[in-house]
């Protein structure tokens, strides 16, 4: 039965922006609406698997009763959550767009308005897949995603090696139609044993039933 082919499998999404704190009332993020994520998290429930969100701030009707839900702001928060549940996961998919720099420090107190410039010091964020591809075990598949903006399929083929991914999604920020917001998207699956499909430009529903049947063509897929 195609539409319980994932039955008995546990699954993860990372999902949504993160939002780095600057100070109380303050933060540095992205566009992402989490549609992407959300898409992929319905195509894994609707074919019986058991789903876990980890969600950024997002403004979607999400309904409670399909996912189990950690809802996270910062990228440590999200790494915290993910962490958590990746030993007793199947299948990983990391769709978040997480902020790769976050304010050195938070500011305690509002900041107050400067005469002229002023700057924010930064660090550098964890990167979330690429630790999580480090305790891959046997069996699991992680699926990325890349969003770029110019030689996207160099930069898409690199992320797939050092993050240890299974297949890497690459959509492009200045494609129309695609990547952030949008409800339809196009993409370019690689996979690790060199294959490639394009999507063409679909919804976003459309691209998380491929994505799933990508998934069960990896060698990895029992
Ligand atoms: O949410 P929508 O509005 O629907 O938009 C969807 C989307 C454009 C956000 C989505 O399709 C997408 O491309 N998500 C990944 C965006 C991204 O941050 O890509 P990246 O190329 O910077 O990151 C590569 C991979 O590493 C991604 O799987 C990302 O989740 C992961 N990563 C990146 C940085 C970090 N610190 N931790 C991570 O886990």
């Amino acid at each position: 039965n195609q539409k319980s082919d994932f039955r008995g499998k546990k699954v993860l999404i990372t999902m949504g922006p993160t939002q780095e704190a600057i100070d109380p009332v303050r933060f540095i993020s992205n566009h992402s609406s989490g549609k992407m994520g959300l898409a992929i998290a319905k195509a894994f429930k609707g074919r019986g698997a058991e789903v876990f969100l980890v969600l950024g701030p997002v403004f979607l009707q999400i309904n409670p009763g399909d996912f189990s839900i950690t809802a996270v702001k910062s990228a440590d928060e999200m790494y915290e959550a993910a962490n958590k549940l990746h030993p007793k996961m199947d299948i990983c998919v990391f769709s978040a767009a997480v902020a790769d720099y976050a304010p050195a420090q938070i500011a305690p107190e509002k900041i107050k308005k400067q005469d002229s410039e002023m700057s924010i010091l930064l660090k550098k964020n964890v990167d979330i897949a690429f630790e999580l591809g480090k305790s891959k075990r046997p069996g699991q598949i992680h699926v990325g995603f890349a969003l770029e903006t110019e030689r996207e399929e160099l930069h898409a083929k690199a992320k797939l090696d050092k993050k240890n991914f299974d297949l890497i999604v690459l959509n492009s920020a200045r494609e129309e139609g695609a990547g952030f917001q949008h409800d339809t998207n196009r993409v370019k699956i690689f996979s690790r044993d060199g294959r490639m499909i394009d999507s063409g430009l679909v919804s976003k529903t459309e691209v998380g039933e491929l994505i799933l049947d990508e998934v069960k063509k990896t060698p990895v897929w029992i």
